[in-house]
């Protein structure tokens, strides 16, 4: 196998991630309940096959190629607290509801990857918080700390890596016995509906989508298509994702792969590196380039095109198609001016990437009431200018990266059923960032998939 030697060659292990600068990682007081931690990690069954990261890679690879979109989705931050298996279906069935919206109205195949199943561990800007003259370590998700203000909740517990891992293992298994078990049979297009989104007009339109799926399911029965023959129509591929922040447990969770002596991060499908762990010579730059995973990055407004590049060239330089997706994150203000250099940058270099749009990150505002929400306005226009963008630069809008739940909370303002400042106390969940709504979710994979038509439609009229 040469990729193996190459590794080798490459100086690369599963903890080589240690001699380079790490930045939000967690100090845990007691290094002896670290290492047990760790060790009863690695004894744990992989949650992921590589078989499994590899099909996603292929997968990508069409998406880079123009032929497909990637809808990338969950939580901010996964909790302890929250996990039920109605959360897990709900934001599952958002999440198929946009992919028939996109796959539908954009006609392209989709993609469809949780941030789910693992996705606990948060960077933080500040180390410490200070309430009412009292200063604790900040939280830095379930599988590091506790949120409650308290001393002893706050303190860093390995042991939590083990309790993040189990509600990883059986979210999973909810997931797959959903993609694969009937749930996700077109056939059941119509009982994806939620109650509550019944007040929003885009609830509507989606009935109308699904009345259309129907129709067409007939007429593929009629002409003797039995759908229970055909795979795509019975179940989906539905893969999972998380940051790979907190690395003494995805080192653990690392395996070299029996069928081709390659390294695979077998806690998730695909991880992505966040922009603030993303700088040349990171640890989480150096933990990434070993595992053959797919890779998702982070693209800030401080993201130079040089650095990007070098950055590409250590992560990818097999330059595999599907390997790589760009999540760009500037702010509904600063995408149309800061992403061009980097598309351009990588045209010209050659390399071969999605395009994903995360238009949450750089939208966050704090609102009059004092909660931190985000404009839906400011979301949809930061879409907007990632198509034009890709427009521009004759490159394919390849995805979308976004904090949704299938609960109808109250967490980002605007949207159809329109969440007022007034309202964000109603049912503001989150244990990190807010998050869309199900009926704004929905909306945006509409206007979504306005935008990939004309940018499919224009790609036809420029090839005849
Ligand atoms: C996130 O995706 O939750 C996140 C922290 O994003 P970023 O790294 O882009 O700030
Ligand atoms: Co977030």
């Amino acid at each position: 196998m040469t990729r193996k030697t190459d590794k080798v060659l490459r100086n690369w292990t599963p903890d080589s991630w240690k001699s380079h600068e790490a930045r939000h990682l967690p100090v845990y007081e007691d290094g002896a309940a670290l290492a047990a931690a760790e060790a009863t990690l690695q004894r744990y069954p992989p949650l992921v096959f590589a078989g499994e990261a590899r099909a996603l890679k292929a997968d990508l690879a069409e998406v880079s190629a123009g032929r497909g979109f990637l809808l990338q989705g969950g939580d901010c931050a996964e909790s302890f607290a929250e996990f039920h298996p109605n959360n897990i279906r709900d934001t599952f069935r958002v999440l198929l509801q946009m992919a028939v919206v996109l796959t539908f109205a954009g006609k392209l195949p989709v993609v469809k990857v949780g941030r789910m199943a693992g996705q606990f561990a948060k960077p933080r800007s500040s180390d410490t918080e200070t309430q009412n003259g009292v200063t604790l370590p900040s939280y830095f998700g379930d599988n590091v700390n506790g949120i409650e203000f308290d001393p002893d909740t706050r303190r860093n517990d390995p042991e939590r890596m083990i309790r993040a891992y189990s509600q990883a293992a059986a979210t999973l298994n909810l997931l797959r016995a959903f993609a694969g078990g009937g749930y996700a049979n077109l056939r059941q297009v119509h009982q994806w509906t939620l109650d509550f989104m019944g007040r929003s007009p885009w609830a509507d339109k989606f009935a109308q989508v699904s009345d259309r799926i129907g129709e067409s399911l007939d007429f593929m029965e009629a002409c003797g298509i039995d759908p229970r023959t055909v795979p795509q129509l019975q179940g989906t591929s539905f893969y999972t994702s998380h940051e790979a922040l907190l690395l003494p447990y995805e080192q653990a969770m690392t395996r070299q792969d029996s069928l081709t002596g390659d390294w695979f991060d077998t806690s998730a499908h695909m991880v992505w590196i966040g922009d603030r762990t993303r700088f040349e010579g990171s640890a989480h730059i150096e933990f990434a380039r070993g595992i053959g995973n797919p890779l998702g990055m982070k693209c800030g407004p401080s993201m130079e095109p040089d650095a990007l590049v070098r950055l590409l060239d250590t992560l990818n330089p097999a330059r595999e198609a599907g390997r790589i997706t760009l999540i760009s994150r500037f702010g509904h203000d600063k995408v149309e001016a800061g992403l061009p250099p980097l598309v351009r940058a990588v045209k010209r270099e050659g390399h071969d990437v999605v395009w994903s749009c995360d238009p949450m990150h750089g939208n966050v505002v704090k609102a009059e009431s004092g909660y931190k929400t985000r404009p839906f306005d400011r979301i949809l226009t930061e879409v907007k200018g990632f198509f034009a963008v890709h427009r521009a630069e004759g490159t394919h809008a390849g995805g979308i990266h976004i904090e949704m739940t299938g609960q109808d909370v109250t967490e980002c303002t605007g949207g159809a059923v329109a969440i007022t400042d007034a309202r964000l106390g109603d049912r503001y969940h989150t244990h990190c960032d807010p998050r869309l709504n199900a009926a704004q979710s929905l909306e945006l994979a509409f206007l979504l998939a306005e935008m990939l038509n004309l940018e499919v439609a224009e790609r036809q009229a420029n090839a005849a």
